[in-house]
């Protein structure tokens, strides 16, 4: 998997089997606190079916490697420079929690990048529960099972939550620390109104880390925007329930519509 220089930092990322179609859309999915090109493996083979979806692995997590940044700002910058480093055209963004914020943040700064933005298990503030930020600090291994626990519905199947967790235990204690102090500081509340783009916003029914509050919130804040719910899903929805998370992500993408009037 081919590996980039971005602001001085490596990048490592996923682009599909068969490289860039043309005339195809890009998708550029972004994981969140602690995640990696794990955290999509149930979306790589839907969607490179239609579309050229790549997935980044952030400074510090997945093979990146490095350093992690603790500021959602600072990986935007990331997200910004292996957009131009890559020369990718007008794309869509799906970021997932801190991915989410991620997105947001682009939207804000960067809206003539993007076609559209998909927002999973995610919001306009992110505060973190202390007993996470301590636990990360204190007892990574014991606090990471915890994470995991929270973030998949109550009948997930054991397997997948030990996927979730191995994943998460990739990455260095320091940059999961980053991560979630990044998103403890995020708040645009009063400023995600202005984002202008075509806006879907996907949230599990039983997302005990971002709970569909979050997400309604978002709703009701960007024009246009459209909301779906999944059932008997939690935080992270798009692998607990992927064959429906990716169906409504399809249906987005081919029929991005942004309404002022809305
Ligand atoms: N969208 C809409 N409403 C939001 C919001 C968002 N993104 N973030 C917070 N709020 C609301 C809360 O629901 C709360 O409303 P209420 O007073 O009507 O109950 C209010 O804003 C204040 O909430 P918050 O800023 O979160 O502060 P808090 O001191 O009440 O709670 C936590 C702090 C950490 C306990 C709480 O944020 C929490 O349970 N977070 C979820 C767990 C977590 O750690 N998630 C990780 C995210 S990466």
């Amino acid at each position: 998997m081919p590996i980039i220089q971005v602001n001085g930092r490596p990048i490592h990322y996923w682009a599909g089997r068969k490289g860039f179609i043309e005339r195809r859309d890009f998708v550029l999915f972004i994981h969140g606190a602690g995640g990696g090109q794990y955290t999509w493996s149930y979306q790589k083979g839907f969607f490179e079916k239609e579309f050229n979806p790549i997935i980044i692995e952030l400074p510090g997590h997945g093979d990146s490697g490095g350093e992690g940044e603790v500021e959602i700002g600072k990986y935007a910058e990331y997200v910004y420079g292996f957009i131009k480093s890559l020369k990718l055209p007008r794309l869509f963004l799906v970021g997932h929690s801190m991915g989410g914020a991620i997105t947001q943040t682009m939207a804000l700064r960067y809206p003539e990048l993007i076609k559209g933005i998909i927002l999973v298990g995610t919001g306009a503030r992110l505060r973190v529960l202390p007993m996470i930020l301590e636990g990360i600090k204190t007892d990574f291994k014991e606090i990471v099972p915890k994470i995991n626990r929270y973030a998949f519905s109550r009948n997930t199947p054991s397997d997948l939550i030990d996927k979730g967790i191995k994943g998460m235990l990739q990455c260095r204690p320091e940059i999961l620390y980053g991560d979630f102090m990044a998103c403890d500081r995020f708040d645009i509340m009063k400023e995600v109104e202005n984002i202008k783009l075509p806006a879907c916003i996907v949230c599990g029914e039983e997302d005990e880390l971002t709970p569909v509050k979050y997400s309604q919130f978002l709703k009701n804040k960007i024009k246009g925007a459209r909301l779906e719910i999944i059932p008997e899903s939690g935080h992270m929805v798009m692998m607990e329930s992927p064959s429906l998370f990716n169906q409504k992500i399809k249906e987005f993408l081919v029929s991005p519509i942004f309404s002022e009037n809305k």
